[in-house]
C-alpha cells in the first residue's frame, strides 16, 4: 500500500498542471466505490456508489478546488471568491486557506446547511449572505471578478472541471472499464459536465473501451434543463442543488444527448426517501442533494439495459445537513427513548424483555 497523493499527483498526465503549479491538496479523492446489493436487488442492475462524502471537507468539490485553487496560486492570486449552496463554499474557504489566500463567499441568505457554513467560518473565510439565490450570488460574484482582483473559483472556471473529471478516472480504474450507466444529481451542472469530459479523456488515452450514457437529476422545484427554461424562484429541501439556471446547462445537455442517456427531475419526497434507504439499508449517509441521484435511479430504473453496470455518485456527506437524517421522510421525529441506568428496563425497551 502507498499514500494516497490527491488528484492532481495521482492523475498528473491528465490534468493541465506543470512542474511550476504549487500544488495545494488536502489529499482529496481516491473516494470508495461501495456495492450497493439493496439498489441492486431493486434495479435489476449491478450498482456501486461513489461515495464523495469521504473527501476531505466532505463532498467532491475538493477535486475541482485542489485544481482551481493551486492554479490560482500559480497565477499570483492573492484572494478568491465564489458563489454558493454551500459546499462550494466550505472547499473554497478550507484550499484557500491550505494556500494562503483570503477566501470570500457567497451564499443565498439562510438558505445553505448549517455544516456547511460552519465550515466555510471554521476556516477563515469572509461570508456575505445575499438576499438572493444562488443564481443571484454568482452573477454577482463574476461581476466582482471582472471588476476587482478577486479570482473566480467556480465551477465557470475551467480548472474546476478539470479536477472534477478524475472522479470518472476512479470509477473506471476500479470497475476495470467505464460502467455501462453514470448517474448524478444536477445542480450548476459542472459536475455532469466534468464526468462526461473524464470519461470521453480515459478512453481516449487508451485506459477504457467504451463510453458511460451519462444520467442526471434535478429537483423537481428546480429542474430548469428539464422544463426547457431557467427557473426564476427554485425551491426544494435539497438546499445544496437549488439552481435555477446552470451555467454549464448547454455542457450538460451534450452530455447528455452525446452519451445516449437522460436528465429527468424527481420530487423531494423522492430524494428524501432515497435518502433514507441509503442510509438504514446500504449503510451510507449523504445529504439530501446527493440523494437525488438514487431516486433518479429508482424512478428510471425500468429504462437501465439488461445486465447493466451502474455507477451513481452521492455527492456530499449526511453530517453537512443532518436536519433531514434525524428525521423520516415523512417529516416525523424519531426521538431516543429514555431508560434509567438500569439493564431490565433497557432490556425491556428493546424487545428482549416481557
Ligand atoms: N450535490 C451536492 C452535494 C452539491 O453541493 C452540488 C452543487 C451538486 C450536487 C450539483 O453539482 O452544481 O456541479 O451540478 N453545489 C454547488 C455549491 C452549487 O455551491 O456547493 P453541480
Amino acid at each position: 500500500s502507498r499514500l494516497w497523493r490527491g488528484v492532481i499527483e495521482e492523475y498528473r498526465d491528465l490534468l493541465p498542471v506543470s512542474e511550476s503549479t504549487p500544488v495545494v491538496t488536502l489529499g482529496e479523492g481516491g473516494t470508495p466505490l461501495i456495492p450497493a446489493p439493496v439498489l441492486s436487488e431493486l434495479t435489476g442492475a449491478r450498482v456501486f456508489v461513489k461515495y464523495e462524502g469521504m473527501n476531505p471537507t466532505g463532498s467532491f468539490k475538493d477535486r475541482g478546488m485542489t485544481m482551481a485553487i493551486s492554479r490560482a496560486a500559480e497565477q499570483g492570486a492573492k484572494a478568491v471568491i465564489c458563489a454558493s449552496t454551500g459546499n462550494t463554499s466550505a472547499s473554497a474557504a478550507a484550499y484557500a486557506t491550505r494556500a494562503g489566500l483570503t477566501c470570500a463567499v457567497l451564499v443565498p441568505d439562510g438558505r445553505i446547511a448549517m455544516g456547511k457554513l460552519a465550515q466555510a467560518v471554521a476556516h477563515g473565510a469572509t461570508i456575505l449572505a445575499v438576499d438572493g439565490n444562488f443564481d443571484d450570488c454568482l452573477q454577482l460574484c463574476r461581476k466582482l471578478s471582472e471588476s476587482y482582483p478577486v479570482h473566480l473559483v467556480n465551477s465557470v472556471n475551467p480548472d474546476r472541471i478539470e479536477g472534477q473529471k478524475t472522479a470518472a478516472f476512479e470509477v473506471a480504474d476500479v470497475l476495470g472499464d467505464a460502467p455501462d450507466v453514470h448517474v448524478l444529481p444536477v445542480g450548476n451542472a459542472g459536475n455532469i459536465t466534468a464526468y462526461w469530459k473524464g470519461y470521453r479523456e480515459y478512453r481516449e488515452a487508451g485506459r477504457t473501451t467504451r463510453l458511460p450514457a451519462m444520467w442526471g437529476f434535478q429537483a423537481e422545484g428546480a429542474a430548469p434543463i428539464v422544463a426547457g427554461h431557467p427557473v426564476t424562484e427554485p425551491e426544494t429541501v435539497a438546499t445544496a442543488i437549488r439552481i435555477g439556471n446552470p451555467a454549464s446547462w448547454k455542457q450538460a445537455e451534450a452530455a447528455r444527448d452525446d452519451s445516449g442517456g437522460l436528465i429527468d427531475a424527481v420530487s423531494d419526497r423522492e430524494i428524501l426517501e432515497a435518502q433514507r434507504l441509503l442510509s438504514s439499508r446500504e449503510g451510507v449517509f449523504v445529504e439530501p442533494g446527493s440523494a437525488a441521484s438514487v431516486a433518479g435511479l429508482l424512478k428510471r430504473a425500468g429504462d437501465l439495459p439488461a445486465g447493466a453496470t451502474v455507477a451513481v455518485t452521492v455527492t456530499g456527506h449526511g453530517l453537512k445537513d443532518p436536519q433531514w437524517g434525524a428525521q423520516l421522510p415523512d417529516g416525523s421525529a424519531v426521538e431516543p427513548v429514555r431508560v434509567p441506568v438500569d439493564a431490565v428496563s433497557a432490556a425491556r425497551q428493546l424487545g428482549l424483555e416481557d
